[in-house]
């Protein structure tokens, strides 16, 4: 190999992405929230999606095959919660607004898009996890995504949300 892990993570960061924040709870209720920009597309029918977690996260458990979370799509003045849910705080939901749902698992309001899944199958590869997530129930709403790009958050130039 000619690259190191840095240059790898620089080349990879060239690629910009969505933001979004992914909640659970663990068996015994506890909320559970993790930020990712690993999300993409798999499947229309079935409707699939997936998203990669580090082997090392201790919020891995909480998405053991057959759990259910949601996957909430940041718009772009939620740069906040973006930052909150990739820390290590003992409770990372402290002050953030959030609804509880009848499964329990905290919903964020005003996101692009939320897509609430079950794990289908956990795929290891290298140092990640790859969690195939079954859709179960989606919800959208106009508004512009927060982005990353080059390890920074940013916003498009022209807002999408006001075209026509
Ligand atoms: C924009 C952004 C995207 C991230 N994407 C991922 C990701 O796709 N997978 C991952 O494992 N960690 C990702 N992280 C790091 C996690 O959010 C961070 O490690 C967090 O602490 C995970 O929660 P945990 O401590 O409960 O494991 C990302 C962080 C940021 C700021």
């Amino acid at each position: 190999m000619t690259f190191d892990t840095r240059q790898f993570r620089s080349a990879l960061g060239g690629f910009p992405t969505g933001v979004a924040v992914i909640t659970t709870i663990t068996t015994e209720g506890e909320p559970v929230g993790i930020t990712i920009n690993s999300f993409s597309s798999v499947s229309l029918e079935p409707p699939l999606v997936l998203w990669s977690l580090v082997t090392t996260s201790p919020s891995l458990v909480h998405f053991a095959l057959g759990r259910r979370h949601v996957i909430h799509v940041l718009a772009h003045d939620q740069e906040e919660l973006a930052t909150r849910f990739a820390s290590r705080i003992p409770d990372k939901f402290s002050g953030i607004a959030h609804t509880i749902a009848d499964d329990n698992i905290p919903r964020f309001d005003e996101c692009v898009a939320t897509f609430e899944c079950t794990t289908r199958t956990l795929h290891e590869e290298g140092d990640h996890v790859i969690v195939i997530a079954h859709v179960e129930q989606i919800d959208q709403r106009a508004r512009d995504p927060l982005l990353f790009c080059g390890g920074k958050f940013a916003v498009l130039d022209t807002a999408l949300s006001n075209r026509g």
